[in-house]
């Protein structure tokens, strides 16, 4: 399976935060918004990794992600010339993602939670057609949100809408078998003039080949899209980072406990960070831990 970060949009939600700085690149606690989802990938077993954004930022995620050598993966780079939509996104991977499924995740995708690695590995290896994660939240008009009937099956999706018919929201995370290309294909832009990945998923969804999984109560999903919800992440992240001594989305150490990066590996990765930071400081108590 193939992984594609989507890590471009115009930002102007953020300005001036954004007026130079990628949205994706900024600051969520104490790390890069985007490493948040490239740990869901990375955690999902995928090692293959498309990061799209938009012009003039893609210099900035090459900078700090490189060609993803250090992580023990790789990672390619596109770039979207204006934002289309996120179903665009499907279309610039095609040739990446090649004749294999694809995972499809939106760069300000926040998801955390104890059994999210195993489940999403669950999901992966039985993939077939579309698997969508659904997520309860207080104000689901804001988001795509699944329509279940009496049964609990998945039987439409409505993007943003204002009378919403669950309170379950539709995540950033998509995974997908190889149809989805073709689906992506035929799309027609929507009303606002995007590509709309709910689209794609009615398609999965009137052939009878979409689930929704629901993360339930025990995973924390956020989209770091506003001021607020930057600060919100950050602040979850903070707090859980404290009390449990461990770190979220600490990409080295994720590689790490997947067998992508070896001991040396790790090493190197500390010393490039370094030990004056927290987060340098603790990878190495990763590393003398096992
Ligand atoms: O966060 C989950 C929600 O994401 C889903 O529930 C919705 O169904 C889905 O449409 C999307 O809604 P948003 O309103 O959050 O989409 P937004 O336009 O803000 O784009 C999400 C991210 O993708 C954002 O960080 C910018 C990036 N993006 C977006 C578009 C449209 C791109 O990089 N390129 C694009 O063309």
């Amino acid at each position: 399976m193939r992984g594609i970060i989507l890590a471009g949009g115009s930002g102007t939600r953020l300005r001036p935060l954004t007026q130079v700085l990628s949205k994706q690149l900024l600051p969520v606690f104490d790390k890069p918004l985007i490493y948040y989802p490239l740990s869901v990938l990375m955690l999902s077993g995928i090692r293959d990794i498309l990061v799209i954004s938009g012009p003039g930022h893609l210099d900035q995620y090459r900078a700090l992600l490189g060609d993803g050598d250090r992580l023990g993966i790789r990672l390619a780079y596109a770039e979207q010339d204006r934002p289309r939509g996120i179903a665009d996104a499907l279309l610039i991977g095609r040739d990446f993602v090649g004749d294999e499924q694809v995972a499809l995740v939106l760069g300000d995708n926040v998801f955390h939670g104890h059994d999210l690695a195993p489940l999403l590995r669950e999901q992966v290896a039985k993939l077939s057609g579309a698997t969508l994660f659904g997520y309860a939240v207080a104000d689901p008009q804001r988001y795509g949100v699944a329509v279940l009937d009496g049964d609990g099956r998945l039987v439409d999706i409505e993007e943003k809408p204002r009378r919403p018919r669950s309170n379950l929201a539709v995540t950033g995370l998509y995974l997908y078998d190889n149809e989805a290309l073709d689906h992506a294909a035929r799309l027609a832009p929507s009303a606002r003039g995007e590509l709309e990945i709910s689209d794609v998923n009615r398609r999965f969804v009137a052939e009878g080949r979409a689930q929704l999984v629901n993360l339930g109560r025990g995973t924390m999903w956020l989209d770091a899209g506003t001021h607020e919800s930057l600060m919100e992440a950050a602040n979850y992240v903070r707090v859980v980072q404290q009390r449990q001594g461990t770190r979220i989305a600490c990409i080295e150490e994720v590689a790490y406990r997947m067998g992508a990066l070896d001991r040396s590996g790790l090493h190197a990765a500390i010393e490039s960070v370094g030990v004056t930071s927290d987060y340098g400081r603790y990878l190495r108590q990763v590393l003398d831990e096992h």
